[in-house]
């Protein structure tokens, strides 16, 4: 098809589109000159809510205007202000309110599960992770292995796709669990892989655990506000993820996290640490808010995940967040699936003429990713940063993952069906330019 032509069919598409309004309630990047860039890295850093600019104005005003007294007297008062994220994030994850809560980041939230969940006993000390999976997480699995004083190169099982492949089949998680679960203690997997986009089944990962008597935690930084969860039903154990990716909630944004309902109803509510799976490393903001100024030395839980709460919640990072799940709630997940199924799909069928120049390592079945497609240039590394350098100049915003990677996500909140034309338009010229 022609360049005209495929702009053509795109925008007609656009216009069909019911979502399309979505993207006029963000800021759209632009270059050095102003010019529109093609942002499709919604997968690293989501683009800005207008309102959420509004609603950071908004908390800067009411602490100029009423200082402390904003924690009881703001509109959204600050000190329960977490809840304003609650069923959003639920409605998001598959779990009830009470199963999530917004806090810290990451990584920190993966700490503090692990404190909560990984227990090493006897020979069941093991935690089974991806080979090659996001450093952050390697780091802070294996400082928590060592944190109990054992040994990361005995505790760490780390599974690696086959030779030569790029993917990890479910089959392989249960096989492993098969072979070693009896010295297992926790199974910890991505809910979508990074680098290859790949999405797992959390409730079949969750299952194959539990056969085995190990528990399962999700990093879901690829997930949420991507593809559709179901926490709750899929029986994970814990989840954390992150708000600046899918969820649009600005960098460094608060973080997320779940705890299965299971784990947080039957727990001595004054418990700390312990074998127990669900006591936890506490602090004020997890105890309960009634009676939480009383001071009291003994702590008492708040019910549910709110009772992981350390430090009172940073307004300023979480009020983007507030902006962002309103639209999450005005579009909702399954129209957004919807169109983030057609407009990667569109994009496969663009690049599909261009193999074996592209490969997309990504699966090609769709219930098995989200919107990300990773792509390989043929020729090794150095021709594929070529090419991703040469796409940023030609104002295509998307991001490398060493040693060979391209990621590219079309966003259904904000990304159009031209955003994808003139993405495999570019690249299509790119390819054909002498290295
Ligand atoms: C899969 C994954 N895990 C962990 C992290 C680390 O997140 P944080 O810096 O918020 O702890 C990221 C960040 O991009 C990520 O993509």
């Amino acid at each position: 098809m022609n360049s005209a032509a495929l702009l053509e069919q795109a925008r007609a598409r656009d216009a069909a589109d019911p979502l399309r309004g979505f993207r006029q309630r963000f800021a759209l990047p632009v270059d050095e000159r102003g010019a529109p860039l093609v942002y499709l890295c919604g997968h690293s850093l989501g683009l800005q809510p207008h309102a959420a600019r509004e609603l950071v104005i908004e908390e800067l005003d009411e602490w100029a205007q009423r200082a402390v007294e904003g924690h009881e007297h703001a509109r959204r008062p600050w000190v329960p202000y977490h809840e304003n994220l609650s069923q959003g994030l639920a409605r998001l994850t598959g779990a009830s309110a009470a199963e999530v809560v917004a806090m810290n980041s990451l990584t920190v939230n993966l700490h503090l599960m692990f404190a909560s969940f990984y227990h090493p006993a006897g020979r069941r000390r093991r935690v089974l992770i991806e080979a090659g999976a996001f450093s952050s997480d390697r780091h802070a699995v294996a400082s928590q292995i060592a944190w109990h004083g054992l040994d990361p190169q005995d505790c760490l099982i780390e599974l690696a796709p086959e030779a030569g492949a790029d993917l990890v089949d479910e089959r392989a998680i249960e096989a492993c669990l098969a072979a070693h679960g009896s010295e297992i203690a926790l199974v910890w997997w991505p809910g979508v892989q990074f680098r290859t986009g790949q999405a797992f089944d959390i409730a079949r990962i969750a299952r194959a655990a539990h056969a085995h008597g190990c528990l399962a935690g999700f990093d879901l930084a690829h997930s949420v506000g991507n593809t559709p969860l179901t926490l709750h039903d899929s029986a994970a154990d814990f989840a954390v993820w992150c708000s600046y990716k899918y969820l649009n909630g600005g960098p460094g944004a608060i973080g997320g996290c779940f705890v299965h309902e299971r784990h947080t109803g039957a727990l001595p509510r004054t418990a700390h640490r312990g074998a127990l799976p669900g006591a936890r490393l506490a602090g004020w903001w997890g105890h309960e808010a009634d009676t939480r100024f009383l001071m009291e030395a003994q702590f008492h839980a708040a019910v549910g995940a709110d009772s992981w709460q350390v430090s009172n919640p940073p307004i300023l990072a979480a009020a983007p967040l507030v902006a962002s799940l309103g639209m999450f709630a005005d579009a909702g997940m399954e129209r957004l699936r919807e169109k983030s199924l057609a407009l990667t799909g569109f994009m496969e069928e663009l690049l599909g003429p261009l193999e074996p120049r592209v490969r997309i390592i990504t699966p090609r079945d769709a219930r098995a990713r989200g919107c990300q497609l990773s792509l390989r240039i043929a020729g090794g590394a150095a021709e594929g940063r070529r090419v991703f350098e040469a796409l940023r100049a030609a104002g295509v915003v998307c991001d490398w993952r060493s040693p060979d990677i391209i990621r590219v996500a079309p966003v259904p909140l904000y990304n159009r069906f031209e955003d994808v034309a003139r993405f495999a338009q570019h690249l299509e010229r790119l390819l054909e330019e002498p290295a």
